[in-house]
């Protein structure tokens, strides 16, 4: 008999503290309809109380979704649980998530209160919240780093206090598999009423062991699991959602478990995040990587030629890599840029927004010999998503030279509706085209990330950029693309800093609230 495990995926929470991953609601209302087709049960949308623009994105993912549960979290404080509830009572299935920390380090530096005071504080969060909801999960913040018998104590006191899921998070990846399986059962034989709660873990990466946790601490009893698409999050991430839904699929023999998780979207919906924050998935990364189903050297070549079960612990069909085919000719119809539109994850786009691809995807078939269902994703990007804002790019001359004769360029840029065009030099043509973009925006932020990727194979090949940029400790990512990398790397860094001119006025604008 399988047993059903729950999947709670935290890519627009905790996922989007990861540096340069912000998005905005649009951007998340996307995401999110994209996780509850995939199959997530329970859908952390962000922290309402953090921000104006976070209480918003949450509030319209809540009214948005239909089958995943929608939760909102908040610290064990009134307000933020008030403002939680507000932000997801509009969901068909809605969760509050509050949380409060239970380790000495937390509870002596952090929050400077007892044990005891920890103990009142947790039980009136969750009765709070359970005045609003049955639907209620405690967090223990920095459970793994915890005194056992204290964390026992309050998790029997949430659950008391109306908690139906209790979470156990290694917020600092601290734990080790077999310590931490260790620890959901002493919690599931030690607390009394733990048969009253879904017991749930939260695994971060920062040793390279959040999939492994949290799959030690389900085998252990947990049946919640906190993931996020590709693993991304606060420091070195969370345990990554499409590894623990593999391992799960591949080893049903040795785990016996199921989940909601239709496994065949798992590319698609990691590309999409990869596009949407603009941060390519790295070659060697498990399941979606370029290299993860790449047989290199002679002997595996071989093998798989013989008998594919040699070398292939799972085929790419299962997790909806299909490889790059040729969609589109000069010749295709709407109905054909429609129909695959849809096969990637855009059926959403309106007529307007389907014609402006249609017109981009024949200007590029005029440029380039094959297009790839890659360089229909770009464009959707370039041309629907990432309408810049306050700043275009309107054109741009590069000259470059070696010696005597200085790299420059002269750009020609929309800036708030007014024209500006401004010539630069640099160490090289794009340091000369970021210089002269950053006058003519009047923003230098520092430049911490500069990547250059093909998006499909060959000469003419698209050039995917990715910029990334930081300024008084805010960082904003920019892709562009273009079959001209100059060009690309210039769209990425104009992107990178709409986006970063955004995040200052949307401080702006929240502490005028
Ligand atoms: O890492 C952590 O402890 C968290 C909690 C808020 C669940 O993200
Ligand atoms: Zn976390």
């Amino acid at each position: 008999m399988s047993e059903r495990i729950y999947i709670f995926d935290t890519t627009l929470r905790d996922g989007e503290q990861s540096p340069g991953a912000t998005m905005n609601t649009f951007e998340k209302i996307r995401l999110a309809h994209q996780l509850e087709a995939l199959g997530v049960d329970i859908i952390e949308a962000g922290f309402p109380a953090a921000s104006q623009g976070d209480f918003e994105a949450v509030q319209a993912i809540a009214r948005a979704l239909g089958r995943s549960q929608v939760a909102g979290l908040c610290r064990a404080m009134p307000g933020d649980i008030d403002r939680a509830w507000e932000a997801v009572k509009e969901a068909k299935h809605p969760r509050i998530h509050t949380f409060l920390a239970t380790s000495d380090i937390h509870m002596k530096h952090k929050l400077g209160k007892t044990r005891e005071q920890v103990l009142v504080m947790a039980e009136a969060a969750v009765k709070r919240a359970a005045s609003y909801t049955t639907n209620v999960e405690f967090s223990a913040e920095d459970a793994s780093r915890s005194d056992w018998d204290f964390l026992a104590q309050i998790v029997e006191l949430a659950i008391a206090s109306g908690a139906t899921t209790v979470n156990i998070p290694d917020t600092v990846g601290y734990a080790q598999p077999a310590e931490f399986a260790e620890l959901i059962r002493f919690l599931l034989d030690k607390v009394p009423n733990s048969g009253q709660a879904v017991f749930s873990v939260h695994c971060h990466n920062d040793l390279g062991l959040g999939v492994a946790n949290t799959l030690a601490a389900l085998k252990a009893g947990a049946r919640q699991a906190e993931v996020t698409i590709s693993g991304i999050g606060e420091r070195a991430g969370n345990a990554a959602l499409e590894e623990v839904i593999m391992s799960l699929n591949t080893r049903r023999d040795y785990f016996q478990m199921e989940t909601g998780i239709k496994a065949e979207l798992l590319f698609p919906t990691c590309r999409m995040l990869s596009s949407t924050i603009a941060q390519p998935i790295p070659p060697y990364k498990p399941i979606t990587g370029a290299n993860a189903f790449a047989h290199e050297s002679g002997v595996h070549q071989d093998g798989m030629l013989k008998n594919r079960l040699t070398y292939e612990i799972m085929t790419p069909e299962s997790v909806g890599r299909k490889g790059s085919e040729m969609v589109i000719g000069k010749h295709s119809g709407r109905h054909a840029i429609k129909k695959k539109l849809a096969e990637l994850g855009f059926a959403d786009l309106d007529e307007d927004q389907v014609g402006v691809v249609f017109d981009a995807v024949k200007a590029l078939a005029d440029r380039k010999e094959r297009i790839f269902d890659e360089d229909v994703e770009a464009l959707v990007h370039e041309k629907v998503y990432q309408k810049p804002d306050r700043f275009e790019l309107i054109d741009l001359i590069v000259t470059t030279g070696t010696g005597t004769l200085k790299p420059t360029a002269a750009v020609c840029l929309k800036v708030d509706n007014e024209i500006i065009q401004q010539n630069s030099f640099g160490a090289g043509p794009v340091d000369a085209v970021f210089n002269a973009v950053s006058q003519a925006v009047g923003m230098t932020p520092k430049l911490e990330r500069f990547q250059v990727n093909a998006i499909t194979g060959g000469a003419d090949a698209q050039g995917a950029v990715t910029v990334r940029i930081e300024k008084d400790g805010k960082k904003a990512v920019g892709r562009g693309s273009d079959e001209d990398i100059i060009r690309a790397s210039a769209k990425a860094y104009v992107r990178a800093l709409n986006r970063l001119a955004k995040m200052t006025q949307e401080i702006a604008e929240c502490s005028t609230l």
